[in-house]
């Protein structure tokens, strides 16, 4: 039986007071309820990382949690933040996408990872994207468009997803 609960969090920005079953799935929270559907299902298991997105600054697989554990945190898709276009420029100049299923995936992994290490060496970036599967790229394109915006963005780094 659902149980219909508040739940009030901050998406890209603004701040969101929705009544939701309390079963309901993050990823389900932000493309269903929302809207907001470049964030992707693959798996709906936690092994493809299609479904990322930032919850308070870090990658969270958003199939794998529910959407109560955004009450009174901050989410990030794709879609909220101008903070991620030099990311997205960058998998542009290196093709470091071809279907772009899993690409805002890649692109919020890529924004947590250089947010902790503005520049980050290929070990760091494979370590990183251990939890993304890319299934056209062959990930050395989108390793070379991770160093490009590592390069662009320089010490600035990209603090995106956190109430500060
Ligand atoms: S859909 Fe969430 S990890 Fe694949
Ligand atoms: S670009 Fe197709 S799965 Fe990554």
């Amino acid at each position: 039986m659902s149980e219909a609960v508040t739940l009030r969090c901050n998406v890209n920005g603004s701040d969101v007071d929705r009544e939701v079953d309390a079963r309901l799935l993050l990823v389900e929270f932000v493309r269903d309820v929302l809207g907001l559907k470049a964030t992707r299902v693959g798996c709906h298991t936690g092994d493809c990382g299609a479904c990322t997105l930032l919850l308070d600054g870090a990658v969270v697989k958003s199939c794998l949690v529910l959407a109560l554990s955004a009450e009174e945190r901050a989410v990030v898709t794709i879609e909220g933040s101008n903070n991620l276009a030099e990311i997205q420029a960058a998998f542009v100049a290196e093709n470091g996408f071809q279907c772009g299923y899993c690409t805002t995936g890649m692109i919020l992994t890529a924004a947590e990872l250089l947010r902790k290490s503005p520049h980050p060496s290929d070990m760091e970036i494979r370590h990183a994207l251990v939890g993304n599967l890319c299934r056209c790229t062959g990930y050395d394109a989108i390793i070379a468009a991770i160093h490009r915006a590592a390069e662009r963005r320089g010490a600035v780094g990209y603090a995106v997803g956190s109430r500060q």
